[in-house]
């Protein structure tokens, strides 16, 4: 039997940082995501946190679902309401992967990346992702649910079919199940301090800390987006977390939205 997460033990930890004073647990929910956005229209508060053991519909990006097996992973959602104008908002993301980066390093001995814009992958393979989804006015931020879901325990005979040679988990890499607990105390308060400076400070110091997780810099990348692929050489991100990429004429490109396939062996 798996340990369930101990929500008492992320709220007490949580103390005194603007994340996790409120956590609300759920055996199983549709998404955590959902349930975040849902919670935010009814005046839910900054900081809330949402876990769930298990997701029935869980959220991936570009329309993708996420695997959501019980009792073995992360799945977890926040609910920000930051003060920052709303072009800024892809900020949020690129600051919740350097967050999330962190943490997964803190656990593991070899090196974690982030594929643009937001995937965490250690050998290439998906340990971690990021699901933002924003509501905006032209001068005003109203709310982010940023949704995070990470393999943590899950032995990888449990994936699908066509997710077993693109995903990972903690536990395939350390050979050690992981406290689910421990892990979400570290990435919430990671998250907090992230957040923190990315209002205080901007986003200059959060930016080389994403590109110093940023393994496809330099590289030969294609980038499929919708009804267009393009090829060039990732040179990095800019303030608005744009990636930057270089053409075979010498022009660069700004791709705002894609997936990005490395094809440099
Ligand atoms: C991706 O496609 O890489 C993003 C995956 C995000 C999954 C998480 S799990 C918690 C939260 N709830 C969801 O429904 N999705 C996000």
């Amino acid at each position: 039997m798996e340990i369930p997460l101990q929500p008492e033990v992320i709220r007490e930890t949580s103390q005194g940082g603007r994340l996790g004073k409120k956590v609300h647990y759920f055996s199983e929910l549709d998404s955590t995501n959902l349930f975040a956005v849902r919670r935010a229209q009814e005046g839910g508060e900054e900081g809330e946190i949402v876990v769930a053991e298990r997701q029935t519909h869980g959220k991936g990006r570009m329309g993708r679902s996420w695997f959501s097996p019980p009792g073995l992973n992360l799945y977890l959602s926040a609910i920000l309401r930051p003060r920052l104008h709303p072009l800024r908002a892809p900020q949020i993301t690129l600051m919740a992967a350097v967050a999330l980066a962190e943490t997964a390093q803190s656990f593991l001995a070899e090196p974690v990346s982030i594929k643009w814009p937001n995937d965490i992958l250690v050998n290439g393979k998906k340990l971690a992702g990021i699901l933002a989804e924003s509501s905006c006015d032209p001068e005003r931020i109203h709310y982010v649910i940023l949704g995070i879901g990470v393999n943590l325990n899950l032995p990888l005979e449990l994936l699908p079919d066509a997710l077993r040679d693109s995903a990972t988990s903690l536990l395939t890499l350390t050979g050690k199940p992981i406290n689910r607990t421990a892990f979400a105390c570290r990435l919430i308060r990671s998250l907090d301090q992230c957040y923190g400076e990315l209002e205080r400070q901007g986003f200059g110091r959060l930016a080389e800390r994403w590109e110093s997780f940023f393994a496809l810099r330099g590289k030969r990348v294609r980038v499929d987006m919708a009804g267009e692929t393009v090829s060039g050489r990732a040179a990095g991100i800019d303030k608005d977390g744009a990636l930057i990429l270089q053409l075979d004429d010498g022009s660069r490109r700004r791709i705002l939205a894609g997936d990005v396939i490395p094809l440099d062996a």
